[in-house]
C-alpha cells in the first residue's frame, strides 16, 4: 500500500486533491440519476479524502448549505443521496485517515434535523428559531452554518456519537478502508454492492497494472456488483496518460505495452457482462473535464 512519504503520487494519490476540485457538491454526482444511491450499498474505489464518499452517504436534512454564505446565491439544500452503506477504499493509508477526518468534519457541520432555522431581517446567524412570516420552504431549510467550518477550525470537530439506532444513516453508514482494491478484497465486498463508483481512477490502475491490471479491476467490479447493479465510471481520456506516465520510469515502461484505450472500455465492459454504456454527459473544469458513464450488470 502507498504510504504518506511516497514522493511521487503514482497512483493518483494526490493529497489536497479536493482543493484542486473545490466543489462542496461534486458536480459529477449531479449527472447521475437522482435515486441511484438512495437506500443502496455503495463502493467508492479510489475514494481519496472521502469527499464523494461522504456526499453519497449523507441524507437530508443533515446537509450543510455553505454556498449562500460564500456566494450570496439563493440557498438550495444539497441533493440528498442517502446511501444505506458506503465503503470508500483507497490505496493510500494517509488519504484514508484524512477521509475518516472528513467524515467527522461533515458530521460536525450538519444541522441536526430539528434545528430548523432561517435568517431573520438579514441576520445570518444560525439558531433554532424560525423566521417570523418566512415561507414554509425557508422555514424548513436546514441551518446554513449551525456548526460552521470556522467553528470546527477553532474548536475541533464535534464527536460522532458512539451508538446509534440508525447504523444505516450518516455518519455510521460511511466506512473507509485502506487497500489496493485491484489486488485485495475488503471485508465489505463479501456482501456485494448495488453501485460501484470509480471516479478518475482507471488511468492509475491502467498505468500501474497494465492492461491486465485494468481487466482485473473491471472483472472485480462486475463480480462484487449484485445482479442489476450499476458501475459508475469516470474514465480519464488517453491524452491525459502522457503527463501521468512521465512521473515515474515504471509507469512509462508499462505505458509502452498498453493496447487497451479508454475508447475501448464500453466494448470491454459489455464483453465482461455489463449492458451498453449510458453516457451521462461530461463535467469538470480544464483538465478535469471528463465523461461520466453508467454500466448496468446484466
Ligand atoms: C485522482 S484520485 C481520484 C479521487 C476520487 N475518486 C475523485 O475522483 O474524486 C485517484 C485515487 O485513487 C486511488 N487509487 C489508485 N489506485 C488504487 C487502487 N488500486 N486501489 C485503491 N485506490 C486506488 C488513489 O490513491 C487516489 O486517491
Amino acid at each position: 500500500m502507498s504510504r504518506r512519504n511516497d514522493l511521487v503520487p503514482i497512483h493518483g494519490n494526490y493529497h489536497g486533491y479536493y482543493s484542486k476540485r473545490p466543489f462542496t457538491e461534486d458536480r459529477r454526482l449531479g449527472l447521475l440519476p437522482k435515486d441511484l444511491f438512495a437506500g443502496k450499498r455503495v463502493l467508492d474505489v479510489g475514494c481519496n479524502e472521502g469527499l464523494v464518499t461522504c456526499q453519497i452517504g449523507v441524507s437530508a436534512p443533515h446537509i450543510p448549505r455553505v454556498w449562500p454564505a460564500l456566494t450570496g446565491q439563493p440557498a438550495e439544500p444539497a441533493q440528498s443521496l442517502a446511501a444505506r452503506k458506503v465503503v470508500g477504499v483507497d490505496i493510500d493509508e494517509a488519504l484514508v485517515r484524512a477521509a475518516w477526518k472528513r467524515r467527522r468534519a461533515v458530521w460536525s457541520q450538519q444541522a441536526p434535523p430539528d434545528a430548523l432555522c432561517a435568517p431573520s431581517n438579514g441576520d445570518e446567524r444560525a439558531g433554532t428559531k424560525r423566521r417570523r412570516g418566512a415561507s414554509p420552504e425557508a422555514a424548513r431549510a436546514p441551518c446554513a452554518d449551525y456548526f460552521s467550518a470556522s467553528c470546527e477550525h477553532m474548536f475541533g470537530p464535534l464527536p460522532v456519537p458512539a451508538h446509534t439506532t440508525r447504523p444505516d444513516a450518516f455518519p455510521h453508514n460511511v466506512t473507509f478502508r485502506a487497500a489496493d482494491w485491484v489486488a485485495a478484497e475488503v471485508a465489505e465486498d463479501a456482501e456485494g454492492y448495488d453501485v460501484v463508483v470509480a471516479f478518475s481512477i482507471s488511468k492509475w490502475i491502467h498505468l500501474n497494472g497494465g492492461d491486465e491490471g485494468l481487466m482485473r479491476f473491471f472483472r472485480r467490479v462486475h463480480a462484487v456488483l449484485r445482479s442489476g447493479g450499476v458501475f459508475v465510471l469516470e474514465p480519464q481520456p488517453w491524452d491525459t496518460y502522457g503527463k501521468a506516465k512521465r512521473m515515474d520510469a515504471r509507469l512509462k515502461e508499462t505505458a509502452k505495452n498498453l493496447k487497451i484505450r479508454p475508447d475501448d472500455f464500453p466494448r470491454i465492459l459489455q464483453e465482461i457482462g455489463f449492458g451498453e454504456a449510458d453516457h451521462r454527459g461530461e463535467t469538470g473544469e480544464g483538465g478535469f473535464h471528463r465523461p461520466i458513464d453508467l454500466y448496468r450488470k446484466r
